[in-house]
């Protein structure tokens, strides 16, 4: 056979292979990494929708927590793991702060992946242990100054969004806390409930069932405006940190060199669970909601990430918070 032959024949078997590997897609159980602990935020997001995912794709989803690091381990998981469309990451704006705030990281964010789409917004909440004494948002404030070395803050590590929360919160009150660090904020919470730990800024998911609950007090929201599920809880901003500003965006990836077909038969999955009533129904009651269907696509992600990485990069600078 000619080499033209030999060359025309490989493209015929390559173009080929290509639609049939699309439609056996995907063929068996899969694997979604959760960069924190089981039952945090991040791990709730999840859950609620690898069961619908799963649904559409016709093939189990499973849930692994890789936890540590701030989140970091969970992601070099996946930067590192085959890149046949069965391992896929769901993690949120740390992708983008962990770019900055490492000064090396196993992994590059924005060159080691592929996109599938973004995922939903997630408002953070000021909390305390539920015997704090400050009554109200005026008074942590003055509480905080006046006691701050006394005080401990939960956080998820550097490069978790409680962290950057309780790094801006310690910014605006010019008050210097003793940070504990966990692998998630499921475990930051249960020392909250326990009181072995004094204040915790976390996603709603995580806290509003505990808020409603009455065994954690909530002092303020991170958002613009105030949250529909607590109209009487203020917002940071209008207590006088404007600084305060955090709304939690999520995202899921996949491994560099994953087809571009799987990502975007994930990015319709995807589309289907959030457009799902029942999940859009549970993330409401959570204070959260889905991002608008535009967004949920791997070109949106890709800017995405590529925005917020620029966005924090000069903010971290100025504080100089950095991990080894
Ligand atoms: C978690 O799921 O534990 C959180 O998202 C951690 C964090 O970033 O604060």
């Amino acid at each position: 056979m000619s080499v033209s032959k030999l060359f025309g024949a490989l493209c015929a078997v390559t173009i080929m292979a290509a639609p049939a590997l699309a439609q056996d897609y995907p063929a068996r159980t899969m694997t979604m990494v959760i960069p924190f602990s089981a039952g945090g935020p991040t791990d709730t997001v999840a859950r609620l929708l690898a069961e619908r995912m799963s649904a559409d794709l016709g093939q189990q989803i499973i849930v692994e927590n890789v936890t540590g690091a701030g989140g970091t381990l969970g992601a070099d998981r996946v930067a590192k793991a085959e890149a046949d469309g069965y391992t896929m990451l769901l993690h949120h704006m740390g992708m983008a702060t962990s770019a900055t705030l490492y000064r090396t990281l196993p992994y590059d964010p924005l060159n080691d992946f592929e996109y599938v789409g973004e995922v939903v917004d997630v408002p953070m909440m000021i909390t305390a242990r539920k015997d704090f004494e400050p009554a109200d948002m005026a008074g942590f404030i003055d509480y905080v100054k006046a006691n701050a070395g006394n005080l401990t803050l939960a956080n998820a590590g550097i490069g978790a969004v409680s962290q950057l929360c309780g790094m801006l919160l310690m910014h605006s009150l010019d008050a210097q806390l003793t940070t504990v660090p966990y692998k998630g904020t499921g475990p930051a919470m249960t020392d909250l409930l326990g009181g072995q730990v004094d204040i915790l800024c976390d996603q709603t998911t995580n806290t509003t069932q505990q808020v409603q609950a009455g065994t954690i007090k909530a002092y303020a929201v991170t958002t613009p405006e105030r949250l529909d599920l607590f109209p009487d809880l203020p917002t940071a901003i209008e207590s006088g940190l404007p600084d305060m500003e955090l709304s939690v965006w999520h995202g899921v990836y996949t491994p560099k060199g994953t087809p571009a077909e799987i990502n975007e038969r994930l990015a319709k999955a995807l589309q289907v669970a959030l457009a799902d009533e029942g999940v859009v129904k549970q993330l409401a009651e959570l204070g959260s909601a889905p991002v608008p269907a535009e967004k949920v696509t791997p070109a949106a992600l890709k800017t995405k990430l590529e925005t917020e990485i620029a966005r924090w990069k000069p903010i971290i600078e100025a504080a100089g918070v950095y991990a080894d």
